[in-house]
């Protein structure tokens, strides 16, 4: 099995955040988090260790709770990259597999992208391979030295290379795969005698050279899987660019969505074909959605949200940790949240699922058999149960569990209105 080292101790200082750079969020996953299930989505690789540094208990404590095959390492100070991954050695003293290395602020490489990575590394009998890609303009990144036989020289960062060398426009992409029996010993012999007194791990393509391992490079096909993240600007940037690739692929798939420029859904997002999304919906989180259903304009699903066949999420309606079954409809400015919903259940305008009691702090359920109709402007207080093919008539604050086939009234009490009024008298 593979492992991996993601490089994540460096300070992110123009994220001008309280928030480490790489606890940073795409529809509600950290960026480190992509990169993560990325390679975990290779099923080729096992275990990950992440190098933190800059707000390193923040970061371990994420990293812990969430991803049991990852483990953090401290490097204080960082003294660059090579120094960054030579943290990791005293883990995978004995280990005779393959290491792939990558950063923590690239959340938009692919699983497909590191398979066809790690095979043409196997493929190629190479010792360690790098990514490369071709960018217009190559400014900041490592340069790409070739040999005149095409072969892969070094790599040379921008503040060490002469003017023939800026002109590369093949760059260092910052993945590479190494047979790490063999790369290891590279990292006790960097030195950092260079522009930035920092031992880089770009300095292990000349070593391996030297040594006579063979050395490779694999070119990128869509450079946007490498796209680094250093301030709030890329972080849109490259929300927007995660969320093209999720539509484009919903697209392809049968989903009508009416308007992709004004439509965010998240990577972890089902919808089957023929369901329709109005302009203006935003949906993060994982979810589920059946065919032919039709959410929005203006709908929010927050995560954990299941919608059976032609159930309707109309404008202005929030929806969370809910399940509805098929042929269901809420169509105009509700909130349903940690509820159960039934099938052909109409809830009208306006009903509130109140399942958070900020006395005690906790989260009930709300179960809505099928059939049941709520009339608009009904709260239905949680923990509460409308049993199969209820009414709950309109207005009504609904506080304990309401048979089937009955109608539940229970109404603003007039009293409100007089004591209005006499205090309206004095
Ligand atoms: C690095 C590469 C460069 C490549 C570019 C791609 C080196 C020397 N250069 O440059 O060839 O084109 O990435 O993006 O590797 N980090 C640590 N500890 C450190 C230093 C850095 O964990 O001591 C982490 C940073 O948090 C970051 C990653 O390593 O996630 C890359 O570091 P950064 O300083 O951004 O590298 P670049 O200068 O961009
Ligand atoms: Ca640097």
């Amino acid at each position: 099995m593979v492992k991996s080292i993601i490089l994540a101790a460096g300070k992110g200082t123009r994220m001008k955040s309280d928030t480490p750079k790489v606890l940073h969020t795409i529809f509600d996953k950290t960026l480190v988090g992509y990169v993560i299930e990325a390679v975990n989505k290779t099923g080729l690789a096992d275990e990950n260790f992440v190098i933190v540094g800059h707000q390193a208990e923040k970061v371990e404590d994420y990293i812990t709770k969430t991803y049991e095959n990852a483990k953090c390492v401290l490097q204080s100070p960082q003294l660059g990259t090579g120094h960054a991954v030579s943290m990791a050695l005293p883990y995978l003293n004995d280990f005779d597999g393959e290491v792939i290395i990558l950063c923590g602020d690239t959340p938009l490489v692919t699983e497909d992208t590191l398979k066809s990575f790690i095979e043409s590394h196997r493929n190629a009998g190479s010792y360690l391979t790098v990514m490369s890609a071709i960018f217009d303009n190559p400014t900041n990144y490592g340069r790409i030295i070739r040999n005149t036989d095409g072969s892969l020289n070094s790599i040379v960062e921008e503040k060490d290379a002469n003017a023939e060398q800026k002109a590369v426009k093949e760059v260092n992409a910052g993945i590479y795969c190494l047979n790490w029996a063999k790369i290891k010993d590279a990292f006790g012999q960097l030195k950092s005698n260079n522009a930035q007194g920092e031992y880089y791990l770009t300095d292990i393509v000349k070593w391996a050279n030297e040594q006579n391992l063979k050395v490779d490079a694999y070119t990128l096909k869509n450079n946007e899987e490498i796209f680094g993240i250093n301030s709030k600007t890329h972080l849109a940037e490259a929300t927007k660019m995660l969320n093209r690739r999720v539509v484009q692929k919903h697209l392809d798939n049968g989903v009508t969505i009416v308007d992709p420029e004004t439509v965010w859904i998240s990577p972890e997002t089902e919808i089957e074909p023929d369901t329709v999304i109005y302009p203006s919906c935003y949906i993060t989180g994982k979810n589920k959605i059946g065919k032919n259903c039709k959410i929005g304009p203006f709908a929010h699903l927050r995560g954990d949200v299941v919608l059976e066949d032609n159930v309707k999420i109309g404008n202005f309606v929030e929806v969370k940790k809910t399940t509805i079954k098929s042929n269901t409809n809420a169509c105009h400015l509700s909130y349903l949240g940690d509820s159960e919903i039934g099938s052909g259940v109409n809830i009208g305008a306006g009903t509130i699922t109140a399942n958070y009691n900020p006395l005690t702090k906790v989260k009930s359920k709300t179960i809505i058999e099928n059939e049941v109709k709520v009339g608009s402007n009904s709260v239905l207080v949680a923990p509460v149960k409308i049993e199969e093919s209820a009414n709950v008539a309109a207005l009504s604050v609904v506080t304990k569990d309401i048979p089937s086939w009955s109608l539940a009234l229970t109404r603003a009490p007039l009293k409100i209105l007089e004591n209005w009024v006499k205090r309206f008298k004095k």
